[in-house]
């Protein structure tokens, strides 16, 4: 048996497409069902639906042997015992710096993030202090709203930092989905591992 974790939200419905497109198809529909742990048509694969931050944690632990997940939430995780197998191209954004137009950085600005260690990271190696303000949400509010100068957050479309009047000043990664599997199961499951994930990367051909 495969365990298949995939993170909830933006990643969710384009992972289901792949998974579909190689003819795999859930016995619930992951998008409406409340079960956390979904049989599919393949009695060897089932698939787990689990929060983005907590899916580094699961694969790590060898709880679930596979993943899929954002390259920011694994920018954010200290979890290594895992391998990235593939990147699926799904769900591609960018993790920037924004703020109200015509700002400069200065140091002890305060930065507003879900992502405290990448803004860390990125500001130090620019050689600048600040503080980072961790938030879960609407990130984009707190520099509008003064609580933060700048904001390091996800750009997809660009529309929320178009509509409430922002600028994005720099991009700090191109983040897309990555399949990883937990290093034993990998070494354990090998064949089936390697035959999922060359007719994902071939689109079921
Ligand atoms: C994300 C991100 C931005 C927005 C960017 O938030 O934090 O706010 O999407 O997308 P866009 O460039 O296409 O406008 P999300 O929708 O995940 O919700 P959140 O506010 O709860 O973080």
């Amino acid at each position: 048996m495969i365990r298949l974790a995939i993170s909830k939200g933006r990643i969710l419905e384009q992972a289901i497409d792949i998974l579909n497109k190689i003819n795999i198809t859930c016995k619930y529909n992951p998008l409406s069902t409340r079960k956390l742990i979904i049989p599919t048509n393949n009695a060897q694969l089932e698939i787990v639906i689990i929060k983005a931050t907590d899916v580094p944690l699961y694969i790590d632990s060898g709880k679930v042997d596979l993943g899929i997940v954002g390259i920011d939430t694994l920018l954010e995780n200290s979890a290594t015992n895992h391998y990235r197998l593939a990147d699926l191209k799904i769900s591609k954004c960018k993790l920037v710096v924004a703020g109200k137009p015509a700002m400069k950085y200065f140091n002890n600005m305060k930065v507003a993030t879900k992502y405290p260690n990448a803004a860390k990271n990125y500001f130090e190696e620019a050689g600048l202090q600040c503080s980072i303000l961790k938030l879960y949400g609407s990130i984009e509010l707190a520099t509008v709203l003064g609580l933060s100068d700048f904001i390091v957050d996800i750009v997809e479309s660009g529309k929320t930092l178009k509509e409430n009047n922002l600028k994005e000043y720099d991009k700090i990664a191109d983040i897309s989905s990555l399949l990883i599997a937990n290093k034993v199961s990998y070494k354990l499951k090998k064949t089936k591992i390697d035959a999922l994930v060359s007719k994902v990367l071939n689109n079921g051909k």
